[in-house]
This record gives structure tokens, sequence and C-alpha cells, in this order.
């Protein structure tokens, strides 16, 4: 289906819900009586800002013989001693929200061994956010997993969705009192949209560091996130997915719980309808239904590609492009989040959006064309719960190593200084406004 014409649809009937307040939609689901103010957020990651996560899958494929990483993720930010400067950095641009994820891999690092050291970590970094009148959002995975799940056929292998459970339980012990906001999996979808425009075969090449990985550990298979048969990883996240709520929420019923998504802007190019089609009911329908029934969906979109026939039709020159020369245009969020309401009843948070540019002038360009998006999505009616921001920090960013610069703060690779760029006044003062607005409406609703 063209999906332009799906977006004119949805578009009418939003325009028709103009007047509705901006205000977040309560999430739906258990105990959501709660109001929740309407999020305003950065986000970062364990593995990509913490530093020498020495037990988890990827630090080993980043330092095996032949590692197809140009760099090893090393010392990274030093967030796991830096972390509380980073929630000041948080508090410091008025925000109320800070996405970050606990890593598996620290917390489990033999099957079934779980550290309380680590846990608690996390436990006093989810209570210095409240302190600081953050929300926490926390990812209870994003990409990396403990060596043992990798060597135990990581996302291809079943069990693995009754231990990441496990996992969630255990976690959402430690830290469920502080928080009400809870990432499942972070991106299952990416790797299934890879596979189905390489035609099935995207991983091949990797087979001998999944060897070199696999001997390293002993094994005779060694499966990261992204490196298993991804269809078979579709299956598994998907019931892991589902398992992961139900051990939240059997602990914390008030957390409000849910999956993130890569999501582009995806249309299709002249003679890419099929591959459209194909992507779409691959990697997309299969987790919109399972979020459907979500306290709300993760939405991770940075660009716009549309299909050719045998793959994506190269970006336009004239389009507004990032530092990776792809198609940047804020309005992706507005395609996108009206793809999702046509496809899935769960309200939207933005949990990632952002752009890689060397020159923090782009990102400031970008910061000033997307809010416009949001304010108008949201007078539009659509249930969007908050947006949060890729990324407080320049960090470690998987294969391309720390080359590309998606953070409002520079971080010295030596001392690990943080040092603002200019979009950080500019994304304080367009959220300060945002957040007045939203105060300003909030008063108005309630009166
Ligand atoms: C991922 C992040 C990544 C960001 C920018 C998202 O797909 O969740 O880990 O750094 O995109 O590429």
């Amino acid at each position: 289906m063209e999906p332009l014409s799906r977006r004119r649809v949805i578009g009418a009937a939003a325009a028709a819900g103009a007047l509705l307040p901006v205000t977040a939609a309560a999430p739906r689901g258990k105990g959501t009586a709660k109001h929740h103010p309407f999020l305003w957020g950065v986000a970062t990651a364990a593995h990509q800002i913490e530093g020498n996560n020495v037990n988890s899958d990827y630090w080993l494929l980043e330092n095996v013989a032949g590692t197809g990483f140009p760099e090893p993720s090393g010392d990274a930010c030093n967030s796991w001693e830096r972390w509380p400067e980073d929630v000041a950095l948080v508090r410091g641009l008025g925000l109320n929200a800070y996405r970050f994820s606990v890593e598996w891999a620290r917390i489990e690092p033999e099957p079934g061994v779980f550290s309380n050291a680590v846990l608690d970590h996390y436990r006093r970094m989810c209570a210095a956010c409240r302190e600081a009148g953050i929300s926490p959002v926390v990812t209870y995975h994003h990409f990396t997993s403990p060596r043992w799940i990798a060597a135990r056929g990581g996302w291809e292998n079943p069990e693995t969705a009754d231990r990441f459970a496990r996992y969630c339980e255990r976690v959402t012990h430690a830290i469920g009192d502080f928080v009400d906001w809870g990432c499942t999996i972070n991106e299952p979808n990416a790797q299934v949209t890879s596979y189905v425009v390489a035609n099935g075969k995207p991983f091949a090449r990797e087979a001998q560091i999944r060897a070199e990985a696999a001997r390293a550990t002993g094994s005779d298979r060694f499966h990261a996130f992204f490196q298993g048969d991804s269809l078979k990883v579709r299956d598994v996240t998907l019931i892991a997915h589902r398992r992961g709520v139900e051990a939240i929420k059997g602990v914390a019923p008030h957390m409000k719980v849910g999956i993130t998504l890569a999501l582009q802007d995806l249309s299709a190019g002249p003679g890419g309808e099929a591959l459209y089609r194909r992507i779409f009911d691959e990697s997309r329908a299969p987790y919109y239904a399972l979020a459907d029934r979500d306290d709300f969906i993760g939405m991770q979109t940075y660009n716009r590609m549309a299909t050719g026939p045998s793959g994506y039709l190269p970006t336009s020159p004239t389009a507004t492009n990032d530092a990776w020369g792809r198609d940047a245009d804020a309005e992706a969020i507005a395609g996108v989040a009206h793809e999702i309401t046509h496809h899935c009843r769960a309200p939207i948070l933005i949990t990632e959006n952002g752009v890689t540019a060397t020159d923090d002038r782009l990102r400031m360009a970008y910061l000033d064309r997307v809010f416009p998006v949001v304010r108008r999505l949201r007078r539009e009616g659509l249930p969007l719960l908050g947006y949060i921001h890729w990324s407080l920090l320049d960090n470690f960013e998987w294969g391309s190593g720390y080359k590309p610069r998606f953070g409002l703060y520079a971080v010295d690779r030596t001392s690990f200084r943080r040092t603002a760029k200019p979009s950080v006044a500019l994304y304080r003062s367009l959220v300060a406004q945002a957040r007045i607005h939203d105060r300003h409406i909030e008063r108005n609703t309630r009166t």
C-alpha cells in the first residue's frame, strides 16, 4: 500500500481533533488514572556511555581478532562513575525525563548470578533522578547481552525469552519503586529490516568474527543481538517482550511498559512497492500488533527513506542531510507518528530522535525544525506522551565507533570532561517554552 495515501486519511481524522488538550494522553493499561505530564528528555544507553562493559557480547566482538569495529567502546564516557554528573546535566537542561538503560551483562554476569552491587548502583541512579525531578525511563535491553546469552544462541534461542523475563523481574525489584516508565527491548525490528533489504543475507560476512567469538567463549556458536537469524530473533523478541512486560508489571503494576522500534519515515519510491510492503509486513506490522495492547510504543525516528526495486533509493541531494548523508528532515517524525496511529492503538512516546552532526549548527537547525512538528502533532490530537532527544553525550556509536556526534555535550576521550555545545542552550530554551505551554494547558484542562 502506498504510505502517503494512508497518511492523508489520518491527517484528516487528526485535524478533526484539533482542539484536544496537548497534555499527554493518560496511557492505557493498569493504573492509568495517574496523570503524567508530557515527558521532555534526553536518552543514552549503557554500553554506549558507561565504559568497560567487559562481560557483554559486544565487548567481545569489538576486541576479537578480525573485529569489524573500527575501535572498541573502551572507557566510553565513563558514565559508570560519572552518572551523577550526567543526571545533573539532564536537570540543568530543564528536562523531566532521562532515558537510560540498565546493563544485563553487569547485572547477571553468569546465568542466575545477580549482582546486588550493580542493582544497587542503578537503584541509586533512579533515586537521584527522582530527587532531581526527573522521571527515569529505563530500557532493560539496549542491544547488548551477557556473553553467556550470546554463547547459548543469543536471541535466536527461545530460552532467552524466559531468561530475559527473569532478569526483568530482578531489575524491577531493585528499581521499580522509583520508575514509572520501562522499555523492554530496544529496536528489535531494526535487524529484521536489514535482513529484508539485504534479501536475507546481511550477516554472512560476519561468520568469521562469530566463529572467533565462539572460540573465545568455548562455545559452538555465538550470536549477539544483531547477528542471529533475524526472523528467529523476531519471534523470540516478540515473546520476550510480552514475558518482560508481565514480569515487570508483576512487581511494579504502576509502571508503564513498552517496546521501542526503529522507524524511518519509509515510503515506496518508483518500482519500490514490493520491497516497501515486505519491510512493512515483516519488520513493522508484527511489532505494531504486539504493541497494540501496551501502555505506549517507543518511536525512534531519525530519517526518511524510499524503497526502490532492489534496495533503498539514494537520498536526494536537495534533502536536509545529516553527517551520514541521510535525509534528516524533521517532518519524518510526523510521517511515522501518523503511520503508528493508523496501525497501533498504543500512545506514542518518542524515545529517540536526533541528528549526527560534527557541526553543531546542523543540530541547532534540526531542533528548531523539530519542535514545531511536535507541537503540531500534539495540537492535531495525536496521542504523544513525550519527546526524548538522542543523545545527552557524544558516545560510542556501535559499528561507527566514536566518530559520529549525536550529543548535546561533547566528551573529551581522555579526561571525560563534558562540554556543552551551543545546542544545549537552544534545547533548554525550547523545552522551557514548551513546558510553560504544557503547564498552562494543564491548568486550563483541570479548571
Ligand atoms: C539506537 C542508538 C543509536 C542511535 C543513533 C538508535 O538506533 O537505539 O543506540 O546510537 O540510533 O544511531
